[in-house]
């Protein structure tokens, strides 16, 4: 059997209705994983499980709000039959200008970005770990951003969000290790994407004034990487499953830039 093979598992991908996250639920379920969507988009979050199941995935939805401690406590309640996998992938984002800075928009990407990645690590680990009601140990991979990696102006919050998940990814893995909850952490820093998100967040960027239009933008950023173009969904979603699977069975509180090389 190949060591990328998840059947058998089970695994919960946090804001997997679109974008990065149903293609990282969409991987995981044909690399054999029975895999549940939670999000705050309940009918976005059932046409993406609809679409698994349609290419002869397993899939189901749970309401989850991240930011919410017994959201989770639902959520995990209702993953039946078990838990191996967490990908803690919902996120926001609000670009300004430093200078411009609303405490709202600020409190937003905290609540979301670290809040919920705190959470969905708590969570995990308790329904993980040995004598957890799923028990067996895991993996969690959380998404980070090359934000947290390269300065990019008119992200500053967000990317203050995303360190912040790099450092909760590594201080997890460690009590995870030493406390024996048998539980991998690590995460991922995406390059740009052009999902809802990342075409926003390049469109912004025109709105703030640091790019003319929106070609230009972008053909910064590809001039940024090395590889010379823009992530795509299923470049991310490899990796969450490379993390996932027991191809990373020795690696923990590990951040692995998938960029095209624009944050080395
Ligand atoms: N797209 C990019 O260029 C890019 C680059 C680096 C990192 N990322 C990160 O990847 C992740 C996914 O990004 P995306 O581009 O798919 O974004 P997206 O906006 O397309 O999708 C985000 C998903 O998260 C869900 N969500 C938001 N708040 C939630 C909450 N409180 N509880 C549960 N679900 C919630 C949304 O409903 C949505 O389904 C985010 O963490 C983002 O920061 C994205």
């Amino acid at each position: 059997m190949s060591v990328y093979d998840l059947t058998g598992r089970k695994a919960l991908v946090t804001g997997g209705a679109r974008g990065l996250g149903a293609g990282m639920a969409e991987a995981l379920a044909r690399a054999g994983a029975a895999v549940v969507i939670g999000d705050i988009r309940e009918e976005l979050g059932q046409a993406t499980v609809d679409a698994i199941k349609k290419a002869g995935g397993d899939a189901a939805f749970q309401p989850l709000n991240v930011t919410d401690d017994h959201s989770w406590e639902r959520c995990i309640e209702g993953t039946t039959g078990g838990l191996d996998i967490v990908v803690n992938n919902a996120g926001v984002e609000i670009s300004s200008l430093v200078i411009d800075l609303d405490p709202d928009d600020i409190r937003k990407m905290l609540d979301v970005n670290i809040l919920g990645t705190a959470l969905g690590i708590k969570h995990a680990f308790r329904a993980m770990r040995p004598g957890g009601p799923a028990g067996r140990g895991g993996a969690v991979v959380n998404i980070s951003s090359v934000a947290a990696t390269i300065a990019f102006p008119g992200i500053a919050a967000y990317s203050a969000t995303k360190s912040a998940v790099d450092r909760l990814t590594r201080v997890a893995a460690m009590e995870s290790g030493k406390l024996g909850y048998a539980v991998r952490v690590n995460c991922i820093y995406p390059g740009l994407v052009p999902t809802e998100m990342g075409n926003q967040l390049a469109q912004d960027m025109v709105t703030l004034g640091l790019f003319p239009n929106v070609e230009e933008c972008v053909g910064a950023v590809i001039g940024l990487t090395p590889h010379g173009r823009l992530g795509e969904v299923a470049d991310m979603a490899d990796a969450v499953v490379f993390l996932a699977s027991d191809a990373s069975r020795f690696i923990t509180g590990a951040g692995l830039p998938v960029d095209g090389g624009m944050g080395m």
